[in-house]
């Protein structure tokens, strides 16, 4: 696929989006389907492991799980506006040294990184048209576990993406919201190696561990 994924992704998150994100982790904590994936991957027992995190936003996931479950981190995202952030707030926890920041598209420089034990996508699948080639990028660099989260496949998303969707082309800006379907990532992990071991649900969120069988 020619990719102008990365323009187009990057263009869709602000500064001013990403520093409000910040605020709300600052004083809230991680969002709640963060706290899945997070529950998910410290219920494995890892420890010392590395970590790929694919479209980290800024970078909830590896500011908690390097204080106990990782050792080192690698951010892939296709957002300056969240990497700056992400940067900045590792930087204030002292994992500066431990976390490599790469703006790319992770497809554009999968072949580039190293393995890692855990790969996570918290709400990356949705904002990406070729889930497959990001999924199989991701699944071929997990060594152990692939957590990941994404819209259910419920009516009503169905309707709300459609809308956004509507809006965003009245907006004229090709940034669009996918509902994958979600079978297709389960044969597609499972094709790759992994078992699904854990599923959890909110609202608009679903959550699925998986662990390399
Ligand atoms: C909705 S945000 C989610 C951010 C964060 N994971 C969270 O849950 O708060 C989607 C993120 O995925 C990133 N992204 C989407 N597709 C990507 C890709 N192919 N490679 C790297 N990052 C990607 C975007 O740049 C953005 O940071």
């Amino acid at each position: 696929m020619p990719c102008n994924c990365c323009e187009i992704t990057d263009n869709a998150f602000s500064e001013a989006e990403a520093r409000a994100e910040l605020r709300s982790f600052h004083k809230r904590g991680p969002a709640n389907q963060t706290k899945l994936i997070l529950r998910a991957i410290r219920s494995l027992g890892l420890k010392n492991a590395n970590l790929i995190d694919i479209g980290g936003g800024i970078g909830a996931i590896h500011h908690e799980l390097l204080e106990d479950v990782a050792r080192e981190a690698t951010h892939v995202d296709a957002s300056s506006a969240y990497l700056k952030e992400a940067r900045q707030e590792a930087a204030r926890r002292g994992h500066a040294e431990r976390v490599r920041f790469i703006h790319a598209d992770f497809t554009d420089v999968a072949a580039e990184l190293l393995k890692a034990d855990i790969v996570t996508l918290d709400r990356v699948v949705c904002c990406y048209p070729d889930f497959r080639r990001l999924l199989k990028a991701a699944a071929e660099h997990s060594q152990r576990a692939l957590a990941l989260t994404y819209p259910r496949e419920t009516w009503y998303l169905r309707i709300g993406l459609k809308i956004i969707n509507f809006f965003q082309r009245l907006r004229k800006d090709p940034f669009r919201v996918y509902l994958h379907p979600v079978g297709e990532i389960e044969a597609l992990l499972k094709g790759e190696g992994f078992q699904r071991v854990s599923l959890r649900r909110l609202f608009v969120w679903e959550m699925a561990l998986y662990q390399r069988a």
